[in-house]
């Protein structure tokens, strides 16, 4: 058994899910389609002991709390299950990003703890299954396993086999930049489960929601395929409103937008009617991700920057799947 550290990358999601099937299994409501960006990192170093008697979780250099460890130790359950082992990890975490802040920490953070456990133990298990765990543990964590565009199926079994991850198509068919425009630094304070079950609870919106999922999937890997920038654009901004829409429908209703965030949508419109190739899109948070042609971004950065509330702005290429590192580890 061997100290491993692996690197993983967060996604964005331009056809959005939102909702589960099954809260169990955590099987999505709605399929979905995402692409993996680079320079936002999760660096996760796993080593397995026989001398500990629990899994130890550290994240950013500190003992992380009880809710955080518990989700890391229920996925390397499912991990050893599958895998056949019975020993426990230390496990230390890190991102050069905001930590639940819709940046997608938790889907790098899986991505990266799986590929991890697995390289320890020297690959019990194959990508298939580490993103069908990956999912169990996040839903859009199966996603940060593969790089460039990334489908996560719906699946239709109840024993969850045929929802997971796979890539659609290398970052190098297509490569986007992302703007994203930061304009909070605190964490959210509604976590995607709960948000996810308030909604599908309450909004009388919920059922047309999910029966769009399909033909929002087909359009979007059309448009991917083709390059069709304008094509991607409309789709992939109806995905995101429509998803805020049904939360905001939600009783009570859940927004994660504040001033800028709204301001930034109107911005991004502005700069694609005046022929600039950009379009948003939004999580669960406040940030906006104004995705673009290499170049358009220059120009899409320094409009945002200047944005009343943008508190600054990161630049990041499409990326690639999760990987070990060479690095010696994380500590
Ligand atoms: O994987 P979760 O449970 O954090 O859910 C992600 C939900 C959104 O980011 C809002 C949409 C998506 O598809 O990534």
């Amino acid at each position: 058994m061997h100290t491993i550290t692996a690197i993983a990358h967060p996604n964005i999601a331009l056809i959005k899910y939102w909702g589960k099937r099954d809260t169990v299994r955590n099987l999505p409501a709605t399929h979905s389609l995402s692409i993996t960006l680079n320079t936002l990192e999760t660096h996760t170093c796993v080593n397995f002991s026989a001398e500990l008697s629990a899994d130890q979780v550290y994240l950013n250099k500190a003992l992380a709390d009880d809710a955080f460890s518990a989700r890391v130790g229920a996925c390397l359950d499912g991990f050893r299950t599958l895998a056949g082992v019975h020993t426990f990890a230390s496990v230390h975490t890190s991102n050069n990003f905001p930590t639940a802040a819709g940046l997608a920490s938790s889907a790098s953070g899986f991505a990266a703890l799986l590929t991890a456990a697995n390289a320890a133990l020297e690959s019990p298990l194959n990508l298939r299954q580490l993103a069908i765990l990956a999912r169990e543990a996040s839903g859009s964590a199966g996603r940060s396993l593969f790089g460039g565009y990334v489908i996560q199926h719906r699946g239709q079994h109840s024993d969850g086999s045929d929802s997971y991850a796979e890539a659609l198509f290398p970052a190098k068919h297509w490569p986007l930049e992302v703007v994203i425009a930061i304009t909070s630094e605190k964490e959210k304070n509604i976590g995607s489960t709960e948000g996810m079950l308030h909604t599908a609870a309450t909004a009388p919106y919920w059922r047309a929601w999910v029966d769009r999922s399909a033909a929002d999937i087909q359009a979007a890997t059309a448009a991917i395929k083709q390059r069709d920038f304008a094509a991607l654009a409309e789709v992939a901004e109806a995905s995101c409103l429509a998803m805020h829409a049904l939360m905001q429908s939600a009783r009570p209703g859940l927004l994660y937008w504040n001033a800028a965030t709204i301001e930034l949508i109107h911005k991004i419109r502005q700069l694609r009617a005046t022929g600039l190739a950009v379009f948003f899109t939004i999580d669960a948070g406040p940030q906006v991700k104004a995705v673009c042609l290499p170049e358009a971004a220059d120009k899409v950065e320094a409009a945002l920057k200047a944005v009343p509330g943008v508190l600054r702005t990161l630049r990041c290429l499409l990326g690639a799947g999760a990987r070990i590192s060479n690095d010696a580890n994380t500590e």
